[in-house]
């Protein structure tokens, strides 16, 4: 059992079975030994490969959302421009660069990352080293200004709970030791939980108390300050049962519950419960569309298309597998999903349709 297995295997013998949420939590963000603090993650060397990772273009499209949108809130003077788990950095540069094309909007932001690994904070820092940047480990209470907010694979990052339906009943999913790793077990107690109407045996329920609770503050401050947000993960637009928990290491899929801290463990985000909490405080809500179609609406294949003008032959193939990755159902085109909030724009914001 490596280090944090054997914390975490102490933690269990000392005070019982932990929550999945608690598991989670400490494989991806333990300070010293979680995945974020320790890991290469990103990249054809790393475990996976992210949309900004894979093709400069993703970035840059976004940048063109982003201006669209602050030129809808009527070009104020001063905004923050958010971005929640920044990774490499990449994504934010390839913003900042396309961004070039409206001088004011640049004037105008002032730049906040919300990252929790000071490993990653560094990155960050090279790849945004020509720009002023703010850090914060969790979600701020942000200044009385608008917001643009983007994040791409930042929820389906966050810790989750899981319940199990039986015998009309729901018991969450708890982690205990089993021959010297780890194994599912179920709560004696049961949970009251009125989010889905009619169950059947079996069927899994997952919650994600902190992307919620994101969803929500994020909402209050767009509908008293104005802004869009903008968010990139995986999941399905409106199905909320099933078990989506998953690691993944090596561009392959593992066991989660093996060597933690070693893989990347995500579940998939619940769109449907994100739009709900949006919508109780009054938000524009557009989407989920798909990423393939959302990307092709702001013009991918006419940047895929200049960027290939100037491309020698090897070039041109990357640029093409690229565009296919990004947008291609068989790739992460369908899998995944966009989604806007927005308040106090002049009209709806890019990449939607009508
Ligand atoms: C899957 S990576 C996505 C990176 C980047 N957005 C991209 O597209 O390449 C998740 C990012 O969120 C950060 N992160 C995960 N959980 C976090 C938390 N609870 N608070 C702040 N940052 C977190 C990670 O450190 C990492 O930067």
């Amino acid at each position: 059992m490596n280090k944090l297995g054997k914390t975490l295997a102490a933690m269990i013998e000392k005070s019982g079975s932990i929550s999945l949420y608690d598991f989670m939590k400490l494989s991806l963000s333990h300070p010293e030994f979680g995945y974020y603090s320790r890991q290469e993650p990103f990249g054809e060397q790393g475990d996976f490969i992210t949309a900004p990772e894979i093709s400069q273009m993703f970035g840059e499209l976004i940048g063109l959302w982003a201006v669209d949108a602050w030129i809808k809130l009527g070009s104020p003077a001063k905004f923050n421009l958010v971005e929640l788990g920044p990774g490499n950095g990449t994504l934010m540069a390839d913003i900042l660069r396309s961004a070039r094309v409206a001088p004011a909007f640049l004037a105008a932001a002032q730049i906040q990352l919300v990252e929790n690994s000071p490993r990653l904070r560094a990155k960050q820092a090279t790849s945004l080293s020509d720009h002023e940047v703010c850090w914060h480990d969790t979600f701020p209470d942000l200044e009385d200004m608008p917001i643009i907010l983007i994040a791409n694979e930042f929820f389906d990052a966050l810790p989750i709970h899981q319940y199990c339906y039986q015998d009309g009943v729901w018991r969450e999913r708890l982690v205990s030791t089993a021959d010297n790793g780890f194994a599912f077990s179920l709560s004696p107690e049961t949970t009251s939980l009125d989010l889905v109407p009619a169950c059947a045996d079996g069927d899994i329920l997952e919650t994600c108390p902190d992307g919620e609770e994101i969803i929500g503050r994020l909402s209050k401050l767009l509908s008293v300050n104005g802004g869009a947000a903008l968010i990139v993960d995986y999941g399905a637009a409106d199905t909320i049962l099933g078990d989506s928990f998953q690691a993944v290491k090596g561009h392959g899929h593992v066991d989660p519950l093996n060597n933690p801290g070693e893989a990347d463990l995500t579940a998939h985000v619940k769109f449907a419960i994100l739009k709900k909490i949006a919508a109780t405080q009054g938000i524009t809500i557009q989407g989920p569309t798909s990423q393939g179609r959302f990307l092709e609406r702001l013009g991918i294949e006419a940047r895929h298309h200049m960027l290939r003008q100037k491309a020698d032959d090897a070039q041109k193939k990357k640029l093409d597998a690229q565009l296919r990755r990004l947008t291609s159902a068989s790739e992460m085109g369908t899998l995944f999903k966009v989604m806007a909030l927005s308040h106090n724009m002049s009209a709806s914001t890019e990449g939607f349709g009508s």
